[in-house]
């Protein structure tokens, strides 16, 4: 199953919307799973998210403002609250009942917005991916990014689950120009119940120019370098990365000052089928009292991701020159083809609905 050409994406899932810093005093317009949304922070502080779409004439509620009840209409000034409510238009008293737009369910947690387009009886909040370094600060000092990308949201993930492709594409970052000591890390994948886990070593190798920069390591210094990847489905990814000088003992306490360390989210939200939100936020666990290390990081992942999505656009025009041509899987796909199943196993459970299991019970 091409993924990338027939397949729509889990309904009844949290994405992320946004981060939180995104949404402050101005609507922020957002296209997801095809919805265009009108995002607002209400006078309440909390986030509501509404179909851009006004009831009355059309318009993209977006382009309105934010008033004390709610989301004003930038045209004629109808003004909706969080719930999609019509609770007031300018000169005229009486309301009628269908005068609504559609809402949806949002949570804010974490620096995080995260929304709900499915079944909204289905949305529980307990169900969205705990990321606790994003409320740790001073351990973990942060920044977010985010860019549009223009492939299928799972052309994204699959770049996450293959790190082959680091020290080819990323020679000036995370990957430096080492190859075969980067290629032939060990690498241990398992399924988990939301997705797919791995962790690759690689025994004293070079660091590569982002960890030199961020750690200070001196030198010709050698490190014991680790990947460790958690997929949770449909689109996020929680990753902990970083090296030790070699001797350490970093297989056995990762945890150690005197090294490289990095955490991060990645998350994608598809906007269409052909495009999709790329979400990440860096932290270092390095120098945290420094917030030019902090910056200096975050220079670094962007560079990165732009040379990510500069492969991944092209790749994704390519393939759908001409969708339905198989590719080949190499050893180096585990994890990326169980990330995949695991995608492809939500939709199908999606998809069973009453009435299908009815139809097939009356055969
Ligand atoms: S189109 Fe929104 S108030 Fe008229
Ligand atoms: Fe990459």
């Amino acid at each position: 199953m091409l993924v990338e050409t027939e397949q729509p994406w889990p309904r009844n899932v949290w994405y992320q919307a946004a981060w939180s810093q995104e949404i402050g005093a101005k609507p922020l317009a957002r296209t997801i799973l095809n919805q265009p949304l009108a995002l607002f922070r209400g006078a309440d502080g909390k986030v509501g998210a509404l179909e851009d779409r006004c009831c009355h004439r059309g318009s993209a509620l977006s382009m309105g403002t934010v008033v004390p009840d709610g989301l004003q209409c930038g045209y004629h000034g109808m003004v909706f609250d969080a719930g999609g409510k019509c609770v007031h238009i300018p000169g005229q008293d009486s309301i009628p009942p269908q005068a609504r737009v559609k809402s949806f369910p949002v949570v804010e947690r974490q620096e995080f917005v995260w929304i709900w387009l499915g079944d909204p009886e289905k949305a529980d909040p307990a169900a969205i991916v705990d990321y606790p370094w994003n409320d740790d600060a001073k351990n973990w000092p942060h920044k977010h990014g985010r860019s549009r990308v223009k492939c299928n949201y799972m052309l994204l993930m699959d770049n996450l689950m293959d790190l082959t492709h680091i020290p080819f594409i990323h020679r000036k970052t995370v990957g430096g120009g080492v190859v075969m000591e980067q290629v032939n890390a060990r690498m241990d994948v398992k399924r988990t119940e939301r997705g797919v886990h791995f962790i690759r070593w690689m025994r004293s190798i070079t660091p590569p120019p982002t960890y030199v920069k961020g750690a200070g390591f001196p030198p010709r210094i050698k490190v014991d370098r680790w990947q460790e990847f958690e997929f949770v489905a449909p689109a996020s990814v929680i990753q902990w990365t970083g090296a030790l000088p070699v001797g350490c003992g970093a297989e056995q306490n990762r945890d150690q000052p005197g090294g490289f360390s990095l955490r991060m989210y990645h998350g994608a939200a598809p906007e269409t089928h052909g495009s999709c939100h790329y979400f990440w936020t860096g932290a270092n666990g390095y120098r945290q009292s420094e917030p030019e290390a902090t910056e200096q990081l975050y220079s670094e992942l962007a560079a990165t991701f732009e040379e990510d999505i500069a492969f991944l656009e092209a790749q994704y025009e390519r393939i759908m020159a001409d969708p339905h041509r198989p590719l080949v899987d190499i050893k180096h796909d585990s994890a990326r083809v169980q990330m995949r199943r695991a995608v492809e196993r939500m939709i199908r459970e999606e998809n069973k609905t009453p009435h299908a299991a009815g139809a097939i019970a009356a055969e």
